[in-house]
């Protein structure tokens, strides 16, 4: 739990920075990628579908950076049900993730709820080595 910490808080802060004028939903998510943190928060658009997730901000953050291997993701969503990923940033994460990544879903306290697999999100995966692609 430890080691969580400083993940959590930059989803937290992460969160605070979120731009949800529509959905009011907060959600700030933090990967952990080769020792380095990457925040992101949700960015919602006046288009609606134009909208992105945390994760996917948190990821392009990684990315950004040069780096291509989670090893470890907190989200943190807003009220009292889990915040689970979507079911595009479930394979969003599937692309620079293993099966076993852990993704830990805080509450907005900070407090761990719940932690899961992505194999747990999205079992029987297609991924990167389906096509033959090693990134690592
Ligand atoms: N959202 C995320 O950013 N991540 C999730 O894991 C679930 C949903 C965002 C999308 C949208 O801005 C708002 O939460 C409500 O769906």
């Amino acid at each position: 739990m430890d080691a969580l910490r400083p993940l959590i808080t930059a989803a937290l802060a992460a969160r605070q920075n979120a731009y949800a004028p529509y959905s009011r939903f907060l959600v700030g998510a933090a990967v952990l990628a080769d020792g380095a943190i990457f925040a992101g928060s949700n960015v919602e658009n006046a288009a609606y579908p134009q909208g992105q997730c945390a994760e996917a901000s948190a990821i392009g953050a990684m990315v950004t950076a040069g780096k291509r291997t989670l090893s470890c993701v907190v989200v943190v969503g807003t009220g009292e049900a889990l915040c689970t990923p979507c079911g595009g940033c479930r394979q969003r994460l599937r692309e620079f993730g293993a099966p076993d990544l852990p993704i830990h879903l805080v509450g907005e306290d900070g407090a761990l709820r719940r932690t899961v697999t992505l194999a747990d999100l999205l079992p029987l995966s297609f991924g990167p080595d389906n096509l033959g692609l090693n990134h690592d």
